[in-house]
């Protein structure tokens, strides 16, 4: 069978990271969730008091942060940053505050960008974020676009939150929600947007399986068409 490379946008909580997860478990896939790759370095920049406003501060951390992702036990990737498991600190408010303004940093986004194609390489692989499907692989093999009403992503993400012990009211849940969404799909660098080519799956009346479900029929359907278009 044809590796694939499948890249899944969209906005915050929609249930990117989920779906990308299972799909990439289901087959075999390595998964790289590129969220928390921008998520590790907003809380190196938050941590070491890295002023945005300073390219140079900017270059010299990014020389020295390394992201990178170990399977656990359970099987679940989990994100490091320099070494350390940072997995549970990145998915805080303090980091999920700052992170669309230290992802849109231009230097950043390069540094990320180049490590991903790196981890796409060989193929196989499901990456979730914002540019997968239009700067990081436009050659993607299949390329997914997830999109969900403003309620139920702040519910979901509410629940995640509740399963770090993190209680946090609905509505601030909501405003970060727009602010990311606004920043995101406003910014010079590679903004938010689906390609052109992208499938757009609608997950708001659809469970996690029945999302997971659709990405495997859809990358299925591209194995078999590939293969069948082999002498
Ligand atoms: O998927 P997430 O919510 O964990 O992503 C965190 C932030 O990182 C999001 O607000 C935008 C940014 N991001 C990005 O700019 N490009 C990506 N490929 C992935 C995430």
């Amino acid at each position: 069978m044809k590796k694939l490379i499948i890249a899944i946008d969209g906005y915050s909580a929609c249930g990117k990271s989920t779906t990308a997860r299972e799909v990439a478990r289901e087959l075999g896939y390595r998964y790289i969730d590129t969220g928390a790759m921008y998520r590790a370095v907003t809380l190196y920049f938050i941590d070491h008091h890295i002023a945005l406003t300073n390219p140079k501060e900017i270059e010299r951390a990014l020389s020295q942060i390394k992201v990178s992702f170990v399977v656990n036990s359970k099987g679940i990737s989990e994100t490091f940053l320099n070494g350390v498991n940072v997995e549970r600190e990145i998915r805080t408010m303090r980091v999920s505050e700052n992170v669309s303004r230290v992802s849109a940093l231009k230097a950043v986004r390069m540094a990320m960008v180049e490590q991903q194609r790196r981890m796409g390489k060989e193929k196989a692989v499901v990456m979730d974020g914002r540019d997968i499907g239009t700067v990081v692989f436009p050659q993607a093999d299949l390329k997914v676009f997830l999109v969900a009403e403003m309620l139920v992503r702040a519910f979901r993400r509410q629940k995640e939150l509740l399963e770090h012990d993190d209680l946090v009211d609905i509505d601030s849940i909501i405003e970060n929600l727009r602010q990311r969404d606004s920043i995101d799909s406003t910014r010079a660098e590679s903004p938010l947007r689906k390609a052109d080519d992208a499938l757009e799956i609608d997950t708001t009346h659809i469970t996690i399986e029945e999302q997971v479900d659709e990405v495997l029929r859809l990358a299925l359907t591209k194995m078999i068409r590939h293969q069948n278009q082999q002498p």
